[in-house]
């Protein structure tokens, strides 16, 4: 895809799941990179196999370890960033983690983990980027459908990413003055490591829920979104099930809740049969 060739890309979470599948995919379509994300014996690994995608010798690729969460110290890494190299022409923000559970099982420091990461995180990181990006960049942050449809189990996780829809929707109209174009990606479940995450927890009717919109492939996914950044769309739904869902929810909001909340009896009802039997 020509719109990636010789532009410098800034992905936070770029060392694994979806921001590392995107590094792979725009390394092989000309771009350099500077990856983020806090473990940095993940990030050589990283480097190292988005390194075998190169198609010209003169491609880079940056890696920074830094907790997108503390304001402060990712303040100096990436001014120390722009300094050494420039600025992202494109600033992907997939940085996130997951706590799926009712919420009297969710402690106050893991909502406020989820929140500091998946919100303030993106804050923080397009705070910091958005005073050296030029006219014509653009900056992409990675929701969620869970930031689109309300489920039981998604309390703190949905709460942060629907969050960021609305940071999104605000901030657009504020980009389109500078020239800078914004995309907020929605997908459904893709085959991440985030996934093991999610499972330790989940409520058996949340994962019932889930199921709904269904499990995207992560390859498949990360083309459809990078096709879909390059036309400049705003929003970014993957997945046919998801979209069906999101246009239940936004247009008949009642028959919504009323499915959701007969399956969610159904799955309980399931789940007591099967504990008693
Ligand atoms: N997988 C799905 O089903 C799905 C669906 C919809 C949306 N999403 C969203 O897509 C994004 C990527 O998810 P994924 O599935 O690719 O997850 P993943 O495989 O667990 O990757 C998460 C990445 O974020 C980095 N990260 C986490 N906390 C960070 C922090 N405080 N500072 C800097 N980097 C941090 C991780 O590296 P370190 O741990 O080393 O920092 C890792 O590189 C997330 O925002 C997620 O909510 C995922």
């Amino acid at each position: 895809m020509d719109y990636y060739k010789n532009k410098h890309v800034y992905i936070t979470g770029g060392s694994s799941g979806i921001g590392l599948e995107i590094a792979r995919k725009l390394f092989s379509y000309g771009a350099n990179l500077t990856i983020i994300a806090r473990n940095s014996a993940k990030l050589e690994d990283a480097r190292q196999d988005i390194e075998k995608f190169k198609v010209f010798p003169q491609q880079f690729i940056r890696c920074l370890s830094v907790d997108v969460a503390n304001n402060n110290e990712l303040s100096c890494v990436i001014s120390q960033e722009i300094k050494e190299s420039e600025a992202p022409d494109i600033l992907i923000n997939s940085a996130g983690i997951i706590a799926c559970d009712y919420l009297g099982n969710i402690s106050y420091e893991t909502f406020d983990a989820v929140m500091k990461i998946n919100l303030y995180g993106t804050r923080n990181m397009i705070a910091q980027a958005l005073p050296a990006m030029k006219q014509g960049s653009h900056i992409v942050i990675i929701s969620s459908m869970a930031g689109l449809v309300g489920m039981c189990g998604y309390t703190a996780y949905g709460t942060s990413k629907f969050a960021l829809v609305g940071l999104a929707e605000c901030l657009r109209g504020e980009l389109k003055q500078k020239g800078i174009y914004l995309t907020v990606v929605c997908p459904p479940e893709i085959d991440t490591p985030m996934l093991l995450d999610e499972m330790k927890t989940m409520p058996y009717e949340s994962r019932i829920l889930k199921n709904m919109a269904g499990q995207l492939k992560l390859e498949s996914v990360v083309t459809n979104i990078l096709r879909n950044v390059a036309r400049k769309k705003f929003m970014v739904m993957p997945g046919l099930r998801a979209k069906w869902l999101w246009l239940t929810q936004r247009f008949t909001p009642s028959l919504f809740r009323l499915s959701s909340d007969m399956i969610t009896k159904w799955a309980l009802s399931r789940k007591s049969a099967s504990s008693d039997g």
